[in-house]
């Protein structure tokens, strides 16, 4: 990926800098990690229907969902970008479809939506090219773990101090941890980065001998299963390294020493994935195959059932209520931003 061609990029990248969720950084790398697996079917069907055929054409739409969800028309899709799992940690984290995925829906079941959507062919052109640029924004987004956490509304609710400065847990998981660690959040940022978790994919690399675990469970004719898998593996990662001694350990805390240094190897794992997983999802759409060598593995899973069938009754206890009643309150969208670009 040459750098002259980013530079191109870069000034549509910032109109769209103050962004939720992954921030620009993150987002833009799991896109650029994305786009270098894709099979040759798959980088032909993606370029004709976003329209693009330059070298970042993934990565230049990895953030729109972040833009269209405060458009008018578009704020339908703020409750998209996660999954608020009412769970309850450090002491126990999980994921459960049938509980967290609401009636507005969620993070999961948009996913299956746009992946249904993207292939038929009784969707408009511009419709399957707003569901293409909502799963490349949301296998990011799946991957954050307070995307997949209800805990004080992901986490926003939670103050902290990143480097000296006002910020909140959410806000630092999306961007700030993952801003120092690059150094920045352009263009030229995401691609030093997705060159580095490449390096690390790739034989000889550190995640070399797990990335053919990654796609463990992925199933195209069954998304709600696929996505709930990703959902579980960055939710496990609350009670671990998120607020591994409950929330209010990390209350007002400086978090750029040790809870950084904790954090940044999760971060690093978790964007590697989303770029993998991304490319294989993207290639069983177009060609049936995930086209990256991992084995098509099936897991032993609970019997999600299939979204479309609607889901099982569950009664939620009062306190979930309430959690589920302070996340609508609060809105879709994050927090106070800790610093705007
Ligand atoms: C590329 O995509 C276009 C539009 O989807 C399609 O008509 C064409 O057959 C594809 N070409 C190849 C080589 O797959
Ligand atoms: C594709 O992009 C070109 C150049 O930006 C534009 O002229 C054309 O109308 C676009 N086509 C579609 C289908 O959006
Ligand atoms: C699927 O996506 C369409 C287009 O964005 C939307 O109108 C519809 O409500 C979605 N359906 C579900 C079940 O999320
Ligand atoms: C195609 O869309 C039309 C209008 O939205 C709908 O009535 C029809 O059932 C759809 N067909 C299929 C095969 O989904
Ligand atoms: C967190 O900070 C915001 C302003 O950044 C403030 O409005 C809110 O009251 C604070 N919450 C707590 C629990 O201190
Ligand atoms: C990957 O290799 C390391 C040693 O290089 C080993 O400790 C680890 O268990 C291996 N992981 C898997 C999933 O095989
Ligand atoms: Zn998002």
């Amino acid at each position: 990926m040459a750098r002259t061609t980013a530079s191109a990029f870069l000034s549509i990248l910032l109109l769209s800098a103050e962004t939720a969720a992954w921030g620009n950084l993150g987002h833009t790398t799991v896109a650029l990690i994305a786009q270098s697996f894709l099979s040759p079917q798959t980088v032909n069907f993606t370029q004709s229907l976003l329209n693009d055929t330059s070298s970042t054409f993934l990565a230049n739409v990895a953030t729109w969902a972040d833009s269209y969800r405060k458009e008018p028309g578009g704020e339908f899709s703020g409750v998209y970008h996660y999954i608020d799992a009412l769970d309850s940690p450090p002491a126990s984290c999980d994921v459960d479809y049938d509980r967290d995925c609401p009636e507005e829906g969620c993070i999961v079941s948009a996913i299956a939506n746009y992946t249904t959507r993207v292939q038929s062919s009784n969707v408009s052109f511009a419709e399957r090219q707003k569901a293409l640029k909502w799963i490349i924004h949301f296998v990011g987004d799946i991957h954050q773990p307070l995307h997949v956490e209800n805990l004080a509304v992901g986490g926003n609710l939670i103050n902290v101090t990143f480097e000296g400065a006002s910020a909140n847990l959410h806000r630092i998981w999306d961007s700030d941890m993952p801003e120092k660690l690059i150094g920045g959040y352009a263009l030229e940022d995401a691609l030093d980065w997705s060159s580095s978790l490449l390096e690390d994919i790739k034989a000889g690399g550190k995640y070399a001998n797990q990335s053919s675990t990654w796609l463990t469970g992925i199933d195209v004719n069954d998304a709600i299963a696929s996505s709930m898998h990703w959902a579980q593996d960055a939710n496990a990662y609350v009670c671990s390294t998120v607020v591994p001694e409950g929330q209010e350990a990390v209350e007002g805390k400086e978090l750029e020493g040790e809870y950084y240094d904790a954090a940044i190897p999760v971060i690093q794992q978790q964007i590697a994935k989303a770029g993998y997983r991304l490319a294989a999802w993207l290639n069983l759409i177009v060609t049936g195959q995930t086209g990256v060598g991992g084995e098509y593995v099936s897991l032993t899973r609970p019997a999600w059932k299939r979204w479309e069938d609607g889901k099982r009754e569950v009664q939620l206890e009062d306190w979930m209520v309430e959690a589920r009643r302070v996340r609508r309150a609060f809105g879709s969208d994050c927090g106070p931003a800790g610093h705007h670009h």
